[in-house]
């Protein structure tokens, strides 16, 4: 005991002389770092370095009035370059005199999100744009979203971002939420799994992951604030268990907050949430952060259990320290914090004093988004096997979207990409033949609307009205051609919802128009009329879904759209994605149709539906949907034969023969559902009547050939 006290006191007098000071955070642990902290630092390392331009909002009181303008952090930088990965989204402060570093935080689910390109360098920072959340979920592959998440980490480490804010998993309540593509399902089992599978990939980097937005975010109308009012049951068994499985099975380094309150107490600040349910329950041992600028006052947020609070302002700086000068605030409570950053920071790549090269490995990472996002696409109907295309070589391409197709959403998910490829140019280089008046047209159309717009950028992307195509040249593409595609497509972002208006949730005049005088002239010839759906929700299908003989879900794709799309409908990849929400014949159909904000801010939203969310719902109430939860068709057929179904040897098992009988080449899902009719419940609760349990994928089989799946149920 004495040999060790003495160790201990040697190290913190060599740290104390300053001999070893810069080496103490590498050398020591958290908690000798920690003995070491002054009041100032312990308050630096919690609260981010941005440090607002303005001290915002006036200072309260007896609070320090700060100067206006850039400050200067720890590292001499000004605040909000995010010291040397410009266009990062945050960093932590750095205590040279400790040897603490600063780390540096990226956005996002759908590929790393940093500048591409620097003043006076010139390098450059492209980064893959992966496939959205929604079609990663659609791919029902834990083992291929665990792939996009160790390459995106991957892009992070080679670029110096030290913890990714990714994966978002909240539950997709309504098909009007702003942010769905950005989330995985409608069902909390689906979303836990992916976000576990894409941590665990990210994570394999050495980079740490944030899964977010912790809990509740699942409208962008009045995000900072809005009062979610819902039942411990739901809470518990819909929106939290998302995260429960993500975080005891993905295990983390972060989670960030939402913005929102839940039942009256805003999320970063809600210490039963927080500290009662995600540390103390489910053993979360990583920190927690705020989302930017997130309501709330950073003492409170402190005591709360949010351990750091970004991307920082001097506001909660002051807050923080005022509260300690006044008892109000434990210094344990701050230590606490201080423990769960530094140990967060010992474990990330700048932490562990791993040098990056900015040399990631682009080309295989395009390869895998392609691929990925051939397995994503969800094949709704195809009447008359009009999918794949084989012998119809010449196309008659319509929709904005054909030519300029939607990869990702607008806000912090959006990837600063190298380049993106069109389904125009996806289908020309996979040998179709295009019309080349309409791709004249539509080409025109699109760079005679942009020309006066602003470029695209984090918040904003262009979208061209959709023309109405004249009847005489609609007759003329169905003489000339042997098929037509027509996509329709919608851009969605944070901070927004979606609306009930003509060209966003329905069709536009000009959309509805095409579509009805396409299918009518080229039906007229025998010729069929194939639909993408180039989004990461939905849109209303009520009055024009048996217009089409094949409609194709194509979600928000990734930079290589164009390829994956021509790899699905010329028949090279057979698509083998299913629906990770349900699809209603009308939106007043869906159980939050009412509650959901829609246009005006309120202070409140109350999930009057409780449990009964997405296919819950549907089928509780005995209402059937136009297209299902985990509905999705293949150019070929599949025999399951159930061999065990949680027999006494195995409970939590199922195994099944899935036999690929058709004669393509096609990967099957095997999906479980708890059937909760036939549980014991004694105390007559009323439960959703089927509940996801498991599921699994085979590999892609060909014709003839088996795959034992062994199926593990929650
Ligand atoms: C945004 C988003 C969050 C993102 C963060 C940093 O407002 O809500 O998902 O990670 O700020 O960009």
């Amino acid at each position: 005991m004495l040999r060790r006290f003495t160790l201990v006191l040697v190290t913190v007098l060599t740290a104390l002389t300053g001999m070893g000071a810069r080496t103490a955070f590498a050398k020591m642990t958290p908690e000798e770092v920690l003995a070491l902290m002054t009041l100032e630092d312990k308050v630096n390392l919690v609260v981010g370095t941005l440090r607002d331009y303005v001290y915002w909002p006036e200072p309260a009181p007896g609070m320090p009035v700060r100067s206006q303008g850039p400050v200067e952090d720890s590292r001499g930088a000004t605040a909000f370059t995010s010291g040397d990965v410009e266009g990062a989204a945050g960093e932590t402060y750095a205590i040279e005199r400790l040897g603490i570093p600063s780390i540096v935080l990226a956005d996002g689910p759908a590929g790393v999100r940093i500048d591409a390109t620097r003043a006076d360098d010139e390098m450059t920072y492209y980064c893959t744009a992966f496939p959205n959340a929604t079609l990663l979920a659609a791919t029902w592959d834990t083992d291929m979203v665990n792939n996009v998440g160790a390459a995106v980490g991957s892009e992070a480490q080679s670029y110096g971002v030290d913890i990714l804010l990714a994966p978002g998993i909240n539950i997709i309540r309504n098909p009007l939420g702003g942010r769905n593509f950005e989330y995985y399902s409608e069902d909390p089992f689906l979303a836990g799994k992916m976000g576990a599978s894409f941590i665990r990939g990210v994570q394999s980097n050495g980079v740490g992951a944030t899964v977010k937005h912790f809990v509740a975010n699942n409208q962008e109308t009045t995000r900072n604030g809005i009062d979610v009012v819902v039942s411990q049951r739901a809470l518990r068994d819909i929106y939290l268990e998302p995260f429960r499985i993500a975080v005891t099975e993905g295990k983390p380094m972060a989670v960030m907050t939402a913005y929102n309150k839940v039942n009256g107490t805003v999320m970063p600040e809600n210490r039963f949430l927080l500290t009662e349910i995600l540390r103390d329950e489910w053993g979360f041992d990583g920190f927690v952060m705020t989302d930017w600028w997130a309501e709330g006052s950073g003492d409170k947020q402190i005591a709360a259990g949010n351990d750091m609070l970004m991307p920082g302002t001097w506001r909660q700086y002051d807050e923080i320290m005022k509260a300690i000068e006044v008892g109000s605030l434990d210094i344990e409570k701050l230590d606490q914090s201080v423990l769960n950053i530094l140990r967060a920071i010992k474990n990330t790549p700048t932490g562990a004093g791993r040098r990056h090269d900015n040399k990631p490995d682009l080309e295989s990472h395009a390869t895998l988004a392609r691929q990925v996002a051939t397995q994503g696409m969800v094949l709704l109907k195809n009447n008359d096997k009009t999918l794949p295309l084989e012998n119809r070589q010449k196309v008659a391409l319509f929709g904005n979207g054909s030519y300029d197709t939607f990869i990702g959403g607008t806000g912090s998910s959006k990837v600063n990409n190298k380049y993106k490829v069109n389904i125009a140019e996806g289908l020309e280089s996979a040998g179709k033949i295009l019309d080349p008046s309409l791709s004249q047209f539509y080409t025109k159309h699109i760079s005679d609307y942009k020309a006066d717009k602003p470029a695209d950028d984090m918040w904003n992307t262009a979208v061209t009205p959709e023309a109405a195509i004249s009847q005489e040249e609609i007759i003329r593409a169905a003489n000339n051609n042997d098929v037509a595609i027509i996509t329709i497509a919608r851009m969605a972002g944070e901070s927004a919802d979606r609306t009930l208006t003509e060209g966003d949730w329905f069709l536009s005049d000009a959309e509805r128009q095409n579509l009805v005088n396409i299918t009518s002239a080229f039906h007229e010839l025998g010729k069929p009329v194939v639909v993408l759906l180039n989004m990461g929700s939905i849109v209303d299908m009520t009055d024009w879904n048996d217009l089409p003989d094949a409609i194709l879900h194509i979600w928000l794709p990734g930079q290589e759209a164009g390829h994956a799309v021509a790899d699905v409908l010329s028949g090279k990849v057979n698509p083998s994605g299913r629906l990770p929400f349900t699809i209603a014949r009308r939106y007043q159909d869906y159980g939050s149709a009412n509650e959901f904000p829609h246009s005006e801010n309120p202070a409140t939203v109350y999930y009057t539906d409780d449990i009964f969310v997405g296919y819950r719902h549907f089928y509780h109430n005995k209402i059937a949907p136009l297209y299902k939860f985990g509905h999705g068709l293949s150019y070929t057929v599949f025999h399951i034969s159930i061999i065990r179904d949680r027999d006494e040897t195995d409970p939590d098992m199922i195994v099944v023969d899935v036999t690929n009988t058709g004669d393509r080449n096609g990967a099957f899902t095997f999906l479980s559902f708890e059937d909760n009719e036939l549980r014991d419940n004694p105390t007559k609760q009323v439960y959703a009547p089927y509940e996801l349990i498991g599921f699994g994928k085979t590999k892609v089989l060909s014709p003839g050939e088996t795959q034992r799946l062994r199926v593990k149920i929650r």
